[in-house]
């Protein structure tokens, strides 16, 4: 017989608590491909590195994105480039994939040297001995780097006020999907929701008109590139607020957790000061090369606490997936945690310990940035933002807990519960 069937009626409290855990459960009771055979729509739990490679790389046009993830997603979003599929999407993706070339991510360094002393200047502004609330820093730091890359520095005034609707957007969709009442019925939150999207339209109507009135000098410029192309206002709106879902809120909170995490290990953070300490002068794009161990941090805090915590896909056609049979229809939920942390594939999973990726090849069983053709568009910017935010911090002060380690409330992305206070104090000498 398979797999004793899970009775998710009794797991529904467990699942709304630490959806996460629940999912390493499953793949750890039923097997790292884990079919579960609800009634309306079958799903498969994958955490099984073959399988991954399937369903994202070598079968990737088997599946599209039609998940209750995306389709949540897509109510703030509409079909833009992650909650997509199909001839747009490959267009869309053409289109903007420019903007990511070398040349724009060295634009995009000195933003991020910029945002990193910004938040050692938030530290030093505090009273002596008060943690900073490292989350909201981070998140305001990023929201520097992404103003810039959307829009050159068009977005400086209206970034915030659109990273904040999206923000509040998308809290409402992720408590509405939670919640056991139809989406459709007229309720309160509906209510606040078309709100908070309608706030969203405004801001970009006013960002776009901002930007068609000017030419496009700035290649890299992401709403100069899609306006360039001939694209709709509505299909650029829908990228411009892609955007700042997916290369926002992730970013920080891959920064918040590379921060704790080294704040934890003394012996891993001794070994970023004395990297950043002996580079000459401000960090800047030259100096990556220069940041192994830095760069292998940030990687190995994204093994630990991955943002997009879950990848989804909609089977298209039937499939086998790691010898389970898949059919059409299937939602298959890539569980990039349990991945990340099975025993079976990493020595001392639960370990911070960077030196696993020094000159390490990257493997089928990391991926924090997805796989195939919908990898992460913003994985380059945002390895290189990261490093140099931190190397700009870490060149000057240091990192010590302000209390015992955060639970991790998985939601959009994986959040230290009630945000996360850090002592950031400046370096003697
Ligand atoms: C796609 C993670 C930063 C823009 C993805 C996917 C993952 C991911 C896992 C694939 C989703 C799937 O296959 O269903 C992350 C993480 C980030 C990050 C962990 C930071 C640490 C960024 C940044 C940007 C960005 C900075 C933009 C500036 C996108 C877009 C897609 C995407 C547009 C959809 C790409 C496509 O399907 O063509 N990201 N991301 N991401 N990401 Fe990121």
């Amino acid at each position: 017989g398979g797999p004793s069937p899970i009775d998710m009626v009794r797991a529904v409290p467990r699942i709304l608590r630490a959806p996460h855990l629940f999912l390493t459960e499953v793949t750890a009771r039923h097997g790292r491909a884990a079919a579960i055979p609800l009634p309306r729509t079958p799903v498969l739990v994958l955490a099984d590195p073959a399988g991954v490679r399937r369903v994202l790389v070598d079968n990737a046009r088997g599946y599209g994105k039609a998940t209750i993830q995306y389709n949540a997603l897509a109510t703030v979003t509409g079909p833009g480039l992650l909650a997509g599929d199909g001839a747009r999407w490959r267009t869309h993706r053409r289109v903007v994939q420019p903007a990511f070339h070398h040349a724009g991510l060295r634009d995009v360094a000195g933003h991020a040297v910029h945002a990193g002393r910004g938040l050692a200047a938030a530290a030093d502004a505090l009273a002596p001995g008060e943690p900073l609330e490292v989350l909201e820093a981070t998140s305001r730091a990023g929201l520097e780097v992404v103003g810039h890359t959307l829009a050159a520095a068009d977005l400086s005034r209206d970034a915030p006020l659109l990273v904040e609707a999206v923000g509040r957007a998308l809290e409402l969709v992720v408590r509405r999907a939670a919640s056991p009442v139809p989406g459709t019925w007229p309720t309160p939150s509906r209510a606040r929701l078309a709100r908070e999207v309608a706030t969203v339209d405004d801001v970009c109507a006013r960002v776009l008109a901002d930007r068609a009135a000017r030419p496009l000098e700035d290649p890299h410029d992401l709403v100069g590139l899609m306006l360039a192309a001939g694209m709709e206002d509505r299909q650029v709106r829908d990228e411009l607020v892609t955007f700042v879902v997916a290369g926002h809120e992730t970013v920080a909170s891959s920064l918040t957790w590379t921060l704790d995490l080294l704040s934890r290990n003394p012996s891993a953070l001794d070994r970023v000061h004395t990297e950043v300490a002996a580079l000459e002068g401000d960090p800047g794009w030259d100096d990556l090369p220069r940041l192994p161990y830095l760069r292998a941090a940030v990687d190995e805090a994204l093994r630990l606490y991955p943002p997009a915590w879950v990848i989804t896909r909609q089977a298209l056609a039937d499939d086998v997936v790691a010898g389970v049979e898949v059919p059409a229809g299937t939602l298959v939920i890539v569980c990039t945690w349990a991945l990340h942390r099975d025993p079976a594939l990493w020595d001392e999973p639960a370990a911070f310990r960077p030196d696993r990726f020094l000159d390490a090849p990257r493997r089928d069983h990391y991926v924090p940035f997805g796989a195939g053709p919908r990898l992460c568009i913003g994985r380059d910017l945002a390895l290189v933002e990261e490093v140099l935010v931190l190397a700009a911090l870490l060149r000057t002060h240091t990192v010590r807990p302000a209390g015992p380690p955060r639970p991790v409330d998985a939601l959009v992305t994986l959040r230290p519960r009630g945000g996360l206070p850090l002592h950031v104090e400046r370096l003697p000498g």
